[in-house]
């Protein structure tokens, strides 16, 4: 962003016709696969969030779809208006066989202790049941071919219920039982260092070798604390797909 506005004309040019050049073609053929996808992109623009179309976490959701490890499911944390949800649930039911999509959310919001524009109370309660009441109207009509299993809870309350093979009905009255194996995870919830932490290391304790990571919010210049668990992947064996500008990370081990 700030590259774009110190450079002009003929020299920003130059500069975005080097950087794409420098592209790794795997990421350069994911992005146009999800920007030639009229669907994804009709669904970025029907539903609110923080997807537009060309956002990158669009091609990483097609590629965890398409290299999805044999086995596992894919958990969401954090679906707020259901964007991303609804994209996975479709991407999955195209190129990974309609594998589950868990999710989680509590409606409980980062940011809310000024209100938006000094006019606008984040946190009050109606606020919560409508993005709550959307995220359900949404997935229904979006999703449902391949609706995912939704649950009304915080992360921490998620994976212990994922730790104990519980069964829980989830937000469409399905009664589902959740655990075992984790094959692709995207960590959109609390963007704290300690909460994303907390939420990775719940994640790696069930993910599969090559088992796929994205974290939201994760790039260099995000503003945001989550992005310190990206070193610590890395150190402890995580390779980098592709920045893009998230971060997108494939656990060591086989792949299929
Ligand atoms: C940036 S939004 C998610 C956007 C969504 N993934 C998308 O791309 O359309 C973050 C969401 O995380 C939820 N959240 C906050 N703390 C959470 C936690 N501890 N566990 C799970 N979700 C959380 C918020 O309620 C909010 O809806």
């Amino acid at each position: 962003m700030k590259l774009r506005k110190i450079l002009g004309g003929k020299s920003r040019r130059k500069a975005q016709k080097a950087s794409k050049a420098e592209e790794p073609a795997l990421l350069r053929e994911h992005r146009r696969e999800i920007a030639s996808d009229a669907y994804v992109d009709w669904v970025v623009r029907m539903i609110g969030g923080w997807l537009e179309p060309g956002h990158g976490n669009l091609a990483s959701f097609l590629y965890g779809a398409k290299q999805l490890p044999a086995t596992g499911a894919v958990v969401e944390i954090g679906s707020f208006l259901g964007a991303s949800t609804n994209i996975l649930s479709y991407l999955l039911a195209r190129h990974a066989g309609g594998r589950p999509l868990f999710n989680c959310d509590p409606w409980c919001f980062e940011g809310t202790e000024e209100p938006i524009g000094g006019y606008f109370d984040a946190a009050r309660p109606e606020w919560r049941a409508y993005a709550k009441d959307l995220f359900v109207r949404n997935a229904r009509t979006f999703s449902a071919p391949n609706l995912p299993h939704s649950f009304e809870m915080d992360s921490n309350e998620f994976f212990a219920l994922w730790k104990a093979g519980a069964e829980r009905s989830d937000l469409f009255g399905r009664s589902v039982r959740l655990g075992g194996p984790i094959a692709f995870a995207y960590v959109d919830g609390n963007h704290t260092y300690e909460q994303a932490r907390t939420d990775v290391d719940n994640v790696l304790a069930h993910l599969v070798p090559g088992g796929i990571l994205l974290l939201d919010d994760s790039a260099d210049d995000s503003p945001f604390g989550c992005k310190r668990v990206v070193p610590e992947l890395v150190a402890s064996g995580f390779a980098v797909v592709w920045a893009n500008p998230n971060y997108l990370l494939r656990a060591p081990g086989a792949t299929r």
